[in-house]
């Protein structure tokens, strides 16, 4: 595909938002421009922090018509996708590393018609995903250890990155490729460069408040 034909898109990650006010935040950054909103559930188990659950993404649901990329850093998750789904939630990814049957999970979320994501971790090795690339419509390759918004990318992750760009290319499937963790205007141009399709951004959208979200989001799209 021709690089300067592709857009890129970047999910709001709401863990750096306010969450005394999230439903304002969610409308706020859908007006600066935002491509879709990206949901971290953590449950202090699977990663050392504990977020929110379904019941938080059902109440902001209807702040925003975005797409809501629910990402669950839990074990277990497949126990969950039913709350998640009836939530309102467009992706839902699981991890691969918290999930002894990745395959079914996967399935089952497809099955409840939303689009299915896996991700893996910064020590996972790329080859994992060869055989779950035919159940998922996302893949999200974490460029920071999950747990905690505000972290600096791991720059290894970035070769990985191309690496699982051409895993996907090579195998033809319509798979979006998504990274998280420590980006911001001086490496989401690399970033693009080495593959990526969507980047998430929680730190570098909301650390100035509102009146900078605009100006956040179309400074990590000028590529
Ligand atoms: C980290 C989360 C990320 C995080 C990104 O475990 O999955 O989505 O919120 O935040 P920044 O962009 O601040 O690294
Ligand atoms: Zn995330």
């Amino acid at each position: 595909m021709d690089k300067l034909q592709k857009e890129i898109k970047i999910a709001a990650s709401i863990l750096s938002a306010d969450f005394s006010n999230l439903g304002n935040e969610l409308k706020a950054v859908d007006d600066a421009g935002v491509d879709m909103i990206h949901i971290d559930v953590m449950d202090g188990s699977f990663v050392p922090n504990i977020t929110l659950g379904a019941p938080v993404v059902s109440k902001i649901r209807p702040f925003t018509e975005k797409q809501f990329d629910v990402h669950l850093m839990i074990n277990n998750p497949g126990k969950h996708v039913d709350d998640f789904c009836k939530a309102g939630s467009d992706i839902i990814t699981i991890h691969l590393e918290a999930d002894e049957h990745p395959i079914r999970t996967l399935e089952y979320i497809r099955l409840k018609g939303i689009k299915a994501g896996v991700s893996i971790n910064p020590a996972t090795h790329e080859s994992n995903l060869e055989y779950v690339l035919d159940y998922c419509d996302m893949i999200l390759i974490m460029l920071v250890n999950p747990g905690f918004g505000g972290q600096k990318t791991i720059t290894s992750q970035i070769k990985k990155l191309e690496k699982i760009r051409s895993l996907i290319d090579k195998n033809g499937n319509k798979i979006e490729l998504e990274v998280d963790g420590g980006v911001n205007k001086d490496n989401s141009k690399s970033l693009f460069n080495a593959g990526a399709d969507i980047l998430v951004a929680g730190n570098s959208i909301f650390k100035d408040g509102p009146e900078f979200y605009k100006k956040n989001i179309s400074t990590l799209k000028k590529l």
